[in-house]
């Protein structure tokens, strides 16, 4: 039975949703069908195609009581709308339907696990979350909520867990046909911890383990955990809230870390041996991942965070893109991130410039655009042949937003302080890169409203949002000395841009 609650938001975004034309969003990227999207949900395979679900405030472009939006696609980049798939219409979730995962059961039916809301007032009068895990089953449309939820409660924490942060299944289905869940949490430190529970069917869940924790080292609370094995090693995502600054890997606030290491399936222990940042951007946040039938394990993100949640299209309907998906490898002990190789089917009109000199600001014939994938290799021409390199994208005479490259720091600055945001909120990230000789490839992905920047073939990358107006298409290359450079540019060609240019 469809809920009022849910009826209300299906009828809404049927309604509201077509209105908006398509050049009002990306071309590739997930947007939310209407209002507000953050965290992507149950990012999952199911009956042979990707669902991708998210945090989903249909009536508003800011945060509000959250539903479930879905979407499904085929190629990660084509995106079907469904409608809203669960509601906040039960006592146990009124507050809101918080993230989750999504799995296939062996009978065919779609299970989705997320955290159910409900705001108390303590004795004391203050208001206060209580966290539950809840489970809704469907068909891939219309799903149904357990009598028996919450289906993990406060008696299922860890000694000193908190019932208040415990929050974000993830859930997935190990090879013996177990099922496992990875929840983020809190200890009594008041930092995040990563739990581990077990099911055989699905439905009841019994804890096993805590996997890691921050002991106030990686931020406070610790959301949207995913936990799989990569090239060998076994990979804990998660997003801390809070971070203390480290270097130039980890900023302060909202952060994304991937630790790294070995599991002991009989133990149930993790030995964490390498952290890292997963994005070195502006806006990624909450990641989760799939494995596809083929093998990849392919991951997706809110391309936001909760400190830069200011910048936001002036004057559209809809707020909150995901990030192009990823496949993710191991190399060098190193976490590893390209596009989804589905990306490629959709270069078109190649402009290719080899052997370019580049000293002061040029541009290159061919080399513009919004919806773009490029490849720029640069090299030195002899020892210190240069001091600085400069790529402007979204550029016209009042906005650009550059990415630059200091060789002797070896150090990449992504700056969109003049993308067009009016917010006075975080707009340059500077992190290290590690040149090869002198060298360094970027791959610039650009897609109307974002750019996302992946260096030495996915060693690392950075991404961030620009609402600049899109009559902003000019590229430029600027360097201080001279740098030798290579340009392989690619307009990224859908059915939907070829009609628009019709
Ligand atoms: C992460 C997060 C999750 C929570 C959701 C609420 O961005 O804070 O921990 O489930 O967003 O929308």
């Amino acid at each position: 039975m469809t809920s009022e609650t849910l009826q209300k938001a299906r009828d809404f975004e049927a309604h509201y949703g077509p209105l908006i034309p398509p050049e009002e969003r990306p071309a590739f990227h997930a947007t939310p069908t209407i209002g507000w999207m953050n965290d992507p949900n149950g990012f999952s395979c199911y009956k042979g195609e990707y669902h991708l679900f998210y945090q989903y405030h249909p009536y508003s472009n800011e945060w509000g009581p959250m539903h479930w939006g879905h979407l499904k696609t085929k190629d990660f980049l084509r995106w079907e709308r469904l409608p809203a798939a669960i509601a906040p219409d039960e006592i146990y979730d009124a507050s809101g339907c918080f993230s989750g995962g999504a799995l296939e059961l062996p009978d065919g039916r779609q299970l989705l696990m997320y955290t159910g809301v409900r705001r108390e007032r303590t004795p004391e009068g203050l208001l206060q979350d209580r966290q539950t895990q809840c489970i809704a089953i469907g068909d891939g449309v219309d799903y149904e909520k357990l009598d028996t939820n919450p289906v993990l409660a406060e008696n299922d924490l860890p000694e000193g867990g908190s019932a208040i942060d415990f929050r974000d299944p993830k859930i997935w289905q190990e090879a013996d046909g177990s099922y496992r869940a990875v929840i983020g949490n809190r200890c009594p430190d008041e930092s995040g911890a990563i739990l581990l529970y077990r099911s055989d069917d699905a439905i009841t869940w019994t804890y096993e383990a805590t996997l890691d924790a921050s002991h106030r080292q990686y931020g406070l609370m610790w959301e949207c955990p995913d936990f799989f094995e990569l090239d060998g090693t076994q990979v804990l995502f998660t997003s801390p809230q809070d971070m203390t600054p480290i270097g130039l890997e980890f900023h302060a606030g909202n952060g994304v870390v991937c630790l790294l290491g070995d599991y002991n399936g009989n133990t149930k222990a993790f030995t964490r041996r390498r952290v890292q940042a997963v994005d070195y951007g502006i806006d990624f946040y909450a990641m989760q991942t799939l494995l596809t039938p083929d093998g990849r394990r392919v991951m997706i993100a809110w391309m936001q965070n909760w400190n830069t949640v200011g910048a936001k299209p002036h004057g559209f309907r809809w707020c909150g893109q995901m990030a192009l998906p990823r496949e993710l490898h191991i190399r060098d002990g190193r976490l590893i991130q390209t596009p989804v190789r589905e990306l490629e089917q959709h270069r078109g009109r190649p402009v290719i410039h080899h052997h370019i000199p580049v000293s002061g600001e040029i541009n290159l014939p061919g080399v513009q655009g919004r919806i773009v994938d490029m490849t720029i290799d640069i090299e030195p021409i002899g020892r210190d042949s240069y001091r600085c390199f400069r790529l402007h994208v979204a550029k016209n005479g009042e906005c650009v937003t550059t990415i630059r490259y200091r060789p002797d720091q070896s150090t990449m600055k992504i700056d969109r302080s003049r993308s067009g945001l009016h917010h006075d909120i975080v707009h340059t990230r500077t992190f290290f890169v590690r040149p090869r000789d002198g060298a360094l490839r970027l791959r610039v992905i650009l897609d109307r409203f974002s750019v996302e920047v992946f260096v030495n073939d996915g060693e690392q990358a950075a991404s961030a949002v620009l609402y600049t107006p899109l009559e902003a298409d000019a590229i430029s290359f600027e360097a201080d000395g001279t740098v030798m450079m290579n340009v392989e540019k690619y307009d990224l060609i859908f059915e939907e841009e070829d009609k628009a240019q019709e």
